[in-house]
């Protein structure tokens, strides 16, 4: 990247955020250019054509504002628009732009392998090591079966077990009570764990950016001997590696900038709130 060409980082709404923090920690020189489509979160009940249209849009808009490289920060669009946006659409109109997501790198991590040629993964890179991992997201990721599917192309002895959790991004996005939000985790966890009630998993994956906003309460729901993996610093991991080995990359004090569909004033007061600093979101151009 050079000086002026920002990183793009996408999400349905507040979600991204999560990953956007890891990456502003570990990549403090690089200038990030953060999109919420706050006005049509959430993603994860929508249908996988408005999922698609819209995050082909969201894409397009951070090109338009010089991002080179644009990070989704949303399983449910990974999920549900990546491969294609990059295997017809991204190709056609912008050959000389990359559009990555937060799942290849979660796979990777839960699988040992690389996401291109399944290579086992240099052991620094490998965190999960579980056998057994349990996987919360949106109803529509969970449909995409995208994690199990990925996961068991590289890794068949690895089970993943998923749980749709309708409603707790939205719950989260609209900031409703604390109470709230620990009953529908709380039922998720149960769900998910009375389905096989002998063997509780090894490690649990938060398959949705919104979810580590609320960790505590999926942490204090799972059996203590199920490790909860940490998706911003995976993905921000893998982005680090990934901006080591291209080369255009900026110096100095990076910059981050924060753009929404949605009300900016609305917006920024829960941003704030969320990420304990202030944040101050402005308008799609
Ligand atoms: N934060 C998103 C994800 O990672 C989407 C949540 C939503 O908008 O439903 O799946």
């Amino acid at each position: 990247m050079n000086e002026s060409s920002p990183i793009g980082v996408f999400d349905s709404g507040h979600g991204g955020l999560t990953i956007l923090s890891a990456l502003t920690q570990r990549l403090p020189w690089e200038h990030f250019l953060y999109l919420g489509d706050h006005a049509a979160a959430p993603y994860g009940e929508r249908s996988p054509r408005e999922i698609y249209d819209r995050t082909q849009a969201a894409v397009e808009l951070l090109f338009a504002l010089n991002c080179r490289l644009v990070l989704i920060a949303c399983n449910t669009a990974a999920a549900v628009a990546l491969r294609r946006l990059q295997q017809g659409w991204l190709a056609r109109h912008y050959p000389d732009r990359r559009v990555l997501g937060v799942l290849a790198p979660m796979v990777e991590a839960l699988s040992g392998r690389s996401w291109t040629g399944h290579q086992p993964l240099r052991s620094g890179m490998t965190g999960a090591g579980a056998s057994s991992v349990a996987v919360f997201a949106t109803r529509r990721t969970v449909e995409s079966d995208a994690y199990p599917r990925e996961v068991a192309a590289r890794a068949p002895s690895v089970t993943i077990e998923q749980e749709p959790c309708p409603g707790l991004a939205g719950a989260i996005e609209q900031d409703r009570p604390d109470a709230e939000l620990k009953d529908m985790i709380a039922s998720a966890v149960s769900s998910l764990l009375g389905r096989h009630p002998e063997r509780p998993p090894e490690a649990a994956v938060l398959g949705c950016t919104h979810f580590p906003l609320v960790a505590g309460h999926f942490a204090a729901a799972l059996p203590k001997t199920t490790r909860l993996l940490s998706q911003p610093q995976v993905v921000g991991a893998a982005l680090q590696s990934y901006l080591a080995r291209h080369p255009e990359r900026s110096s100095g004090a990076g910059e981050t900038r924060y753009l929404t569909t949605g009300t900016p004033a609305l917006v920024s007061r829960l941003a704030t709130r969320f990420l304990g600093g202030p944040v101050r979101f402005v308008g799609v151009p």
